[in-house]
């Protein structure tokens, strides 16, 4: 395959810590856990570790066996004592312009604060917190706070609604739920307390709802139950001990759309998460001390997570949280929050750059943008004319695009360029250092460059996801049967004969709507739910902005006939289950399902059909 490649400027390579990339994999491949050592030594740990990793289980890996810490000794304690205490960590902008800023020193009080209040509500060690938050600076508290106390954070997007929250509070069993009483998007507000009121109805786990009271509308509160999140606070000591953890004691579970109907909770823990999303982000974002970074990944997915909030208050700068929409109230809100707070690394999805393309250049030339230094993609391949107009338009030219491929399981960039590699749009490039990838066919062989196959990473890595909650069986046999000893992404993938990586997509069900990672086995519950539907398949197809959209297969019951008004009800049903990002883009009646005999759906012959592929094309996993 002929690719143009981008090599680094001059200025930036003048300014790029890491000049010479190759020699970096070179010394990582060398001695990966020293290399992993390295990196962890770079941080403050209570107590030090006996052993870099553990394999005696596999795939139960296990690193910086030993130590003691906890990562808001990094996120924020370390900050008080090294000079950046007055720097601001948190600047957040609203839907209507306003903005909030919290210097380390201000978030380490609004933290210690709220994490005295959940140990008054009795939250301990190990205990599960629910977080149902927009983007807003208490989301970032909340995490940081449960951390803090060794409690174990949950967070469920805000957009999935009540019926994907009340499962989710079902898995983990939270005895606090953190909410607000509304959310506020493009001018208009959508209320999330009766969502939440709805969701935990007589479930028992739930002692306490704390609700933040960011719209400052009326919502009923429960007697004995709920709590406005400013009452609990403000009486609580700004000063609270970092409680001391075990390198391996969970940090947080996240909801992770697979193939199952309902969602499984992916267990990060506090030791080789932070280890990884630190080095990651100082390397791949090649990040200054006075940056302003800005991530617009919501909290809710991991992106929120490792690099809106975590790995830059480790790094010491200012990351900016944003509670709209980029295109709201006009097309260049994001090109004017840029030079407004003067951001240095933009990070966001394919699906928007696309939508903002179509917004027109204009837009973007109206704004100077010269702060910005690196531009990052997340989330779903992005296509050589995004990455394209991302470089040119937004870019000048003059910052590196770096698209980084990972998952919720991998907790961290896993194939994702450092800045000043030789770029080419629409490949993540290599395998950071320390990690170790191949491409393989059914058999688990090696295929030769240039060939499409399965996305394998061969050495265990320190941010990797521990386990499924309550599920350990499922993820030894999801990610780790089908080749032992190697992890299966479960992405197409191809590396060229540079030896960089393409991937091509997901190998299984699941699809990423406007970046969002949605399992149709989760959509055809919610639309088996219509009394109208006997079976359902759903499929994705290529769409031009969102990247993929779900178009659904129906088969009715007797006496049913397809019609635009059974299918307002399904869209209704998935969006009243669901939220508004499940929502099915098409619906198709037909009268039997392609099934194997084993009675299983074969989506893939719909999708081929639909799409006008050969069968062989869509097969890749099965
Ligand atoms: C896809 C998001 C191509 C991939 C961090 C993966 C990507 C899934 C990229 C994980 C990328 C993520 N290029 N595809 N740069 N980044 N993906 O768990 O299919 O929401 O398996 O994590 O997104 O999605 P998740």
């Amino acid at each position: 395959m002929k690719t143009k490649t981008y090599k680094p400027s001059v200025a930036f390579l003048r300014q790029a810590t890491i000049k010479n990339p190759e020699a970096e994999y070179k010394k990582a491949a060398k001695d990966y856990l020293k290399y992993w050592e390295s990196a962890a030594k770079e941080l403050e740990w209570g107590k030090p570790w006996k052993k870099v990793l553990d394999d005696s289980k596999p795939p139960f890996y296990k690193w910086f066996v030993g130590a003691k810490g906890n990562i808001v000794q990094n996120a924020i304690d370390r900050h008080l004592a090294n000079g950046n205490k007055n720097k601001v960590a948190l600047l957040w902008e609203s839907d209507s312009g306003q903005h909030k800023k919290f210097t380390y020193a201000e978030l380490d009080q609004a933290v210690c604060r709220l994490a005295n209040g959940l140990k008054s509500l009795g939250i301990k060690k190990g205990d599960r917190v629910a977080i149902y938050l927009q983007n807003i600076p208490e989301a970032a508290i909340a995490m940081l706070a449960c951390a803090k106390i060794g409690a174990i954070h949950g967070i469920v997007y805000a957009g999935f609604a009540a019926h994907s929250l009340r499962e989710w509070i079902e898995l983990t069993e939270p005895k606090l739920l953190i909410t607000q009483d509304a959310g506020i998007r493009r001018g208009k507000r959508y209320s999330m307390k009766p969502t939440a009121d709805e969701a935990v109805k007589g479930l028992k786990c739930v002692k306490n709802m704390l609700v933040v009271h960011h719209s400052k509308i009326d919502v009923p509160m429960v007697k004995g139950r709920d709590i406005s999140y400013h009452d609990l606070v403000d009486k609580m000591s700004p000063k609270c001990e970092t409680e001391m953890l075990d390198s391996e004691d969970p940090l947080f579970i996240l909801y992770n759309s697979g193939t199952a109907s309902k969602p499984k909770g992916m267990v990060h823990v506090h030791g080789g998460y932070q280890v990884q999303i630190h080095r990651t982000f100082n390397w791949v974002f090649d990040v200054k001390p006075n940056d302003v970074f800005w991530s617009t990944a919501d909290p809710g997915w991991i992106t929120g997570h490792s690099y809106t909030i975590y790995a830059p208050l480790m790094a010491g700068v200012t990351t900016l949280l944003f509670e709209g929409v980029p295109n709201y109230p006009k097309p260049d809100r994001i090109w004017e929050i840029i030079d407004k707070y003067k951001v240095n690394i933009l990070y966001t999805a394919p699906t928007l750059l696309r939508m903002l393309m179509g917004e027109g250049d204009q837009w973007v030339k109206k704004h100077s943008l010269k702060s910005l230094r690196i531009l990052g993609s997340v989330g779903e391949p992005i296509n050589p004319a995004a990455w394209k107009w991302y470089y040119t338009v937004v870019g000048k030219k003059r910052c590196p695009i770096i698209d980084t491929w990972w998952q919720t399981e991998t907790g961290a960039h896993m194939i994702v360029p450092l800045p000043t590699l030789p770029l080419k749009p629409g490949s993540a490039t290599k395998p950071f250092p320390g990690i170790f990838a191949e491409v393989v066919d059914h058999d688990g062989k090696k295929v030769k460059d240039g060939e499409r196959g399965l996305l394998v990473i061969t050495k265990p890595w320190p941010a990797m996801a521990r386990t499924f909650y309550k599920a350990e069986k499922y993820f030894k046999e999801t990610y780790f049967k089908r080749f032992p000893g190697k992890y299966l992404t479960l992405d197409v993938a191809m590396r060229d004969k540079d030896g960089y990586f393409w991937a091509l997509g997901r190998a299984d069900d699941v699809l990423k709507i406007a970046g969002h990672r949605i399992g149709t086995a989760e959509i055809e519950a919610a639309i088996a739910h219509h009394p109208a539907v006997m079976e359902v398949a759903v499929i994705g197809k290529p769409h031009k902005i969102k990247g993929e959209s779900a178009k659904a297969f129906v088969v009715l019951k007797k006496g049913f006939v397809g019609s635009d008004e059974i299918s307002d009800g399904i869209k209704k049903k998935i969006r009243s289950e669901m939220g508004p990002v499940a929502v099915t883009d098409e619906i198709e009646y037909i009268n039997k399902l392609p099934k194997n005999r084993n009675g299983k759906v074969m989506r893939r012959v719909l999708k081929a059909k639909e799409l006008g592929q050969k069968l062989e094309d869509v097969v890749v996993f099965d």
